[in-house]
């Protein structure tokens, strides 16, 4: 019985890379003309878990608005907030954390790797992040969450407390939601160790493409991942147990809107010496223009501030009933 609608959103914690766009942005942007209503949502919220700048979140969050809107998505057609602006993410969110347990939080992987050897360091927030996603989801009763495969334990989670909640007050009120985990690059890994996620919250990886990358810097890490010395496959079965090739061809059949096996098809038997000249001008094709944009919205702030605001305005029209019809069913 519920509408169909779309929710996601990207921490404004550093620079977005090439994981957020083929596993989320592009998607967004794909996704924009199914006429399903959606919301994209800059969650500062969570980028405060961690220990931060205040002067670099506000550019941080004016930049990764700038992100989505070079990427495609338009502020006509979606809803693009911060999540701080939208105060009833926060105030389920307390719901929320009376709802899930502290067995459910602990055995999130996220928060293991975050968290670290040092756990008790820990801010609580941080322990509590997968409750603060699981209310800004529900919040406007989404039914579908297009992410990348990292988010696919926080997705369940967030079943678990919608579930659980209409149990414990005997209603149907918020959706079992849907992850959307789908296309060929759903998890981008690092260029420099095929076994670790290409991610922001590793400042230490080099490798890694940023959006705000020029031609010439995007090209240069393409040149400089790693890889083994055999020729690629033409079959799929031929990547097994190659993470750094394996990684390569998802990336350039997700930038190019293609499948691993028609990529294979192609490129099968080549040596990496040719393919990455290829796999790099494809990628500048498609990012290098992201880049520009990015660059030029970033001009002009005060445009960007006036969209996330329009945005705000537009998202209580939703979350405040919700929020409203959430405290009726508590009883408050
Ligand atoms: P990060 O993990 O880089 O800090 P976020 O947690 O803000 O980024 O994730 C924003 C979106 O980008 C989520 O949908 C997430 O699943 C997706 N994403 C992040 N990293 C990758 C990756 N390496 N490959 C594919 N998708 C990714
Ligand atoms: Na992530």
């Amino acid at each position: 019985q519920f509408t169909p609608r779309v929710f996601s959103g990207i921490q404004p914690s550093g620079d977005l890379h090439l994981g957020n766009y083929l596993g989320a942005l592009k998607r967004f942007a794909d996704a924009q003309d199914k006429g399903v209503q959606s919301i994209y949502c800059m969650v500062d919220l969570h980028a405060i878990t961690m220990p931060q700048k205040p002067e670099d979140l506000k550019r941080s969050t004016r930049e990764l608005c700038a992100g989505f809107i070079a990427s495609g998505i338009d502020p006509q057609k979606s809803i693009l907030i911060n999540q701080s602006q939208v105060p009833e993410h926060a105030q389920l969110a307390w719901v929320f954390n009376c709802v899930a347990r502290m067995g459910w939080m602990g055995r999130m992987t996220q928060w293991k790797d975050k968290s670290g050897k040092n756990a008790e360091a820990a801010s609580l927030g941080l322990f509590a992040y997968p409750a603060l996603m699981a209310a800004d989801i529900l919040i406007y009763h989404a039914t579908h969450v297009p992410v990348g495969e990292d988010q696919k334990q926080h997705l369940e989670l967030t079943r678990d407390i919608a579930a659980k909640f209409n149990h414990d007050y005997g209603v149907d009120f918020f959706p079992i939601t849907e992850p959307v985990i789908e296309g060929a690059a759903t998890r981008v890994m690092s260029l420099r160790d095929g076994s670790k996620k290409m991610s922001k919250s590793d400042p230490s990886d080099a490798s890694r493409i940023n959006l705000t990358d020029n031609a010439d810097i995007i090209a240069k890490k393409f040149r400089k991942a790693k890889t083994d010395p055999d020729a690629l496959p033409s079959e799929v079965e031929g990547l097994n147990n190659r993470p750094e090739a394996r990684n390569l061809v998802n990336i350039y059949a997700g930038l190019n809107d293609q499948s691993v096996e028609e990529v294979l098809r192609e490129v099968g038997g080549q040596q990496f010496g040719a393919f990455k000249p290829l796999l790099a001008d494809l990628a500048v094709a498609k990012l290098a223009p992201i880049s520009t944009e990015m660059a030029r919205l970033m001009d002009d702030p005060a445009e960007i501030d006036r969209i996330l605001a329009h945005g705000a305005g537009q998202a209580r029209e939703i979350t405040a009933p919700i929020l409203k019809k959430t405290y009726e069913i508590v009883g408050m």
